[in-house]
């Protein structure tokens, strides 16, 4: 995450060629995810060892997924770094007490340099678990502060905002974000949940600061696309790299949750507009073809649709959640998808947005 940006468009570009679709020698038995563990020939060998997905703490925080335990905390994150994942994304709010902070935090103290981490403040929870945003300068600087004390760290890698608070101007969170760098608390600040132009004023601000900006956070996966056309461009125009999350929406994109999937009580997917209605019909029909497809790539549904999202012009990293050990070998392996893949995910969409 310390890459120059020309260092860095240069890895994506040995990169970018990384995934050849593969015959399987099986047509009518989906990949397992142990052999999309094995790198293809095509990929650069250091393409193969470091992952482009970043595990995403949340789920294992258990505010919204159900049932996590502590062991799969331990075994899930230890899977995630023996699969070559390097960047884990944490954040003041995943966890009511900081827990995401916290297990990231044991696996630091020995070999801090291996790991890419990144932080968010500006959210918290009230003692009767309500979410706050809060972009205040004292806010947001008591909450790094904790947060590095929760991970027993000096500096984080990649320190963000996680919202702009809509009662304090983004040039003040800004200029805190600033401070805490100049403090050393931070080796670059970021921003998640922007539009174009606050991702412009962000920057502008930094840049007076002589701060730099590592990256911006924000949703994308097969049905929402939105970023692509203004956000994703002001950032690659801003040098800005992107971290993409939600690309499996929740593990829809998985392809393992089917059209007649009981939601255990307090899951609280149902309530997402693509869990809904016609909208989940369509990704139902997307993941269909996408199993198909899955047979003639070698690469499973996950992949398919991680890899997408991973293809997208100045995406550096898609934040991947997972909260079994199982689950993250399989996204881990997923890389950016070939020419011939990705333009048949592309018409996959396009054909499932019109049948609608
Ligand atoms: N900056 C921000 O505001 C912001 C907002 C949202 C997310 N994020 C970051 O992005 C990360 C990703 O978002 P997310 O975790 O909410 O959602 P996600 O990555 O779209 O989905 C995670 C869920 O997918 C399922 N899954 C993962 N691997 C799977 C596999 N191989 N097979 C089947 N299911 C699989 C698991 O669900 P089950 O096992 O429960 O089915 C897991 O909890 C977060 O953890 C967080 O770090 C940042």
């Amino acid at each position: 995450m310390t890459n120059t940006p020309k260092a860095d468009s240069a890895n994506k570009r040995a990169r970018s060629v990384a995934v050849e679709s593969k015959a399987a020698p099986n047509p009518s038995a989906a990949p397992e995810p142990s052999a999309a563990l094995e790198p293809s020939a095509a990929l650069e060998s250091s393409a193969a060892l470091e992952s482009s997905v970043a595990l995403g703490l949340w789920p294992l925080a258990g505010i919204t997924t159900v049932g996590v335990m502590p062991k799969d905390v331990e075994e899930t994150i230890n899977a995630a770094i023996e699969s070559g994942i390097t960047t884990f994304d944490s954040a003041y709010s995943y966890g009511y007490e900081g827990e995401s902070d916290r297990m990231i935090g044991r696996h630091l103290q020995s070999d801090r340099d291996r790991f890419r981490i990144i932080g968010k403040v500006g959210q918290r929870w009230t003692n009767r678990r309500q979410r706050i945003i809060d972009g205040s300068n004292a806010q947001l600087s008591a909450d790094a502060e904790q947060t590095l004390k929760r991970m027993r760290i000096e500096s984080l890698d990649l320190l963000m905002l996680h919202s702009p608070d809509p009662n304090v101007p983004l040039e003040e969170s800004t200029i805190a974000l600033c401070k805490l760098h100049q403090r050393g608390l931070c080796r670059e600040i970021g921003v998640c949940n922007v539009d174009a132009k606050q991702l412009q004023q962000f920057s502008l601000i930094a840049e007076q600061a002589s701060v730099p900006v590592g990256a911006l956070q924000c949703p994308l996966n097969l049905l929402q696309r939105d970023s692509l056309t203004e956000l994703l461009p002001t950032a690659e125009t801003r040098n800005i790299r992107v971290h993409v999350f939600w690309t499996l929406m929740k593990g829809l994109f998985a392809g393992r949750i089917r059209r007649d999937h009981q939601f255990a009580a307090g899951d609280s997917r149902p309530n997402y507009e693509v869990y809904q209605g016609r909208t989940r019909e369509r990704a139902h029909r997307i993941i269909d073809a996408l199993h198909l497809l899955s047979h003639e790539a070698g690469l499973t549904v996950a992949q398919l649709s991680i890899g997408w999202a991973l293809s997208q012009p100045g995406v550096e990293h898609a934040l991947v959640g997972a909260r079994r050990p199982e689950q993250v070998k399989e996204v881990a392996a997923a890389r950016r998808l070939n020419a011939d893949t990705l333009s048949r995910v592309d018409e996959i969409v396009r054909d499932a947005q019109g049948q609608a």
